[in-house]
């Protein structure tokens, strides 16, 4: 008889009331993965647009029966795939899934090897789990598509959210003079994470906050208007979802009269990136923030507080083995 584990699954595309706690049988490793004991996985916007999704929930449906969300992960390795050499049984890692893979809000998930790396030694596995896919996009906006260089100024729209405090501490980390934008009950932790400036955007005008190499818009709020008057000459704006409204402005020379640029990042999982922010968060120069850490049976609130867009950090989800209590059968 198959070995079974709890899931969070959704069979119909909606709210978060549509997540529901199941018994699933365990997934076992294909060539080149590992199967992952999960121990903590966190809640991404991602999450929430996918469940809400007729056609990403529909391809999972499809292909796996049931769509599980969830990128983030941290567990411990239980099994090898055949051609794997990374990993041993029984080693901490934490890493992203990405789609069509199965989510990671189960028990036990199969993962590429080269998705996962072996997990910060000074860290829990509920921080591990809120950092990979944060992390990643923050790394590869700032390194890949603005291509920071030390002592530029960059500025990071939603500095207190799950991108926004990565943005904060990796543009640090570069060497660069970092202003935040928040609202005011944030400010602290963004000037903890070694922002020199933090903007209260509910009490001042974000487009006054001074020019910028760099604008890393990780909530994509800011006007084209706003951002042109932040930009300094050769500016980069980086976001982390696509506008369409950039070229609008790309094709009536607003933004590369001064040689603005704008660029869009596509998160992916990446082992050695993994492990430059496993090394960061060793050396004390990376920390995670966690708003809240609750049971995976409760899925669905933490989808409701991450939809509502005001997170401090992530919202993280614990899984257990052998205690928890199915609210549905599969
Ligand atoms: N393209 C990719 O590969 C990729 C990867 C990761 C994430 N994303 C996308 O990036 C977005 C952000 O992700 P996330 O994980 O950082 O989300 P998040 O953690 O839910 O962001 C919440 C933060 O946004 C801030 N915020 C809300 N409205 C704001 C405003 N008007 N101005 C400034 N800050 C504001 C909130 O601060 P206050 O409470 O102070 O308002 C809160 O701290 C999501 O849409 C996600 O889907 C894309």
């Amino acid at each position: 008889m198959a070995e079974l584990m709890d899931a969070v699954v959704f069979r119909r595309a909606g709210g978060p009331e549509v997540l529901k706690l199941a018994r699933l049988a365990r997934p076992r490793p294909h060539i080149g993965e590992i199967l992952v004991q999960v121990h903590a996985a966190s809640v991404n916007p991602a999450d929430d647009k996918m469940r809400a999704s007729r056609v990403a929930g529909a391809v999972l449906r499809r292909l796996h029966g049931q769509a599980i969300p969830g990128m983030d992960f941290a567990g411990t390795v239980v099994a090898l795939g055949r051609g794997t050499s990374r990993f041993d049984v029984g080693d901490p890692v934490y890493g992203a899934l990405r789609p069509p893979h199965s989510g990671s809000y189960a028990g036990y998930i199969r993962v590429p090897e080269t998705w996962a790396a072996p997990m910060p030694n000074n860290l829990t596995f509920e921080e591990a789990a809120s950092l990979p896919v944060v992390g990643l996009t923050a790394l590869q906006l700032l390194r890949d598509k603005a291509r920071v260089q030390a002592g530029e100024r960059v500025l990071v729209n939603g500095a207190s959210g799950g991108v926004g405090t990565m943005a904060v501490q990796i543009a640090r980390i570069y060497g660069c003079h970092v202003t935040g934008v928040c609202s005011t009950r944030h400010m602290e932790t963004v000037y903890s994470l070694g922002a020199e400036r933090v903007v209260d955007y509910t009490r001042e005008v974000v487009a006054h906050a001074g020019h910028f190499d760099v604008v890393v818009d990780t909530v994509s709020k800011l006007s084209l208007d706003t951002v042109r008057q932040l930009l300094a000459p050769y500016g980069r704006y980086v976001a982390t979802l696509p506008r369409r409204d950039t070229l609008l402005y790309k094709v009536t020379g607003r933004l590369s009269a001064q040689h603005q640029a704008t660029r869009f990042v596509a998160v992916r999982p990446d082992a050695r990136d993994l492990n430059l922010l496993r090394r960061w968060v060793e050396e004390g120069r990376l920390r995670p923030v966690v708003e809240h850490v609750v049971p995976l049976a409760r899925a669905a609130d933490a989808h409701r507080e991450v939809h509502a867009g005001h997170s401090e950090g992530k919202v993280v989800l614990a899984v257990l083995h052998g205690g928890s209590a199915p609210l549905v059968s599969a």
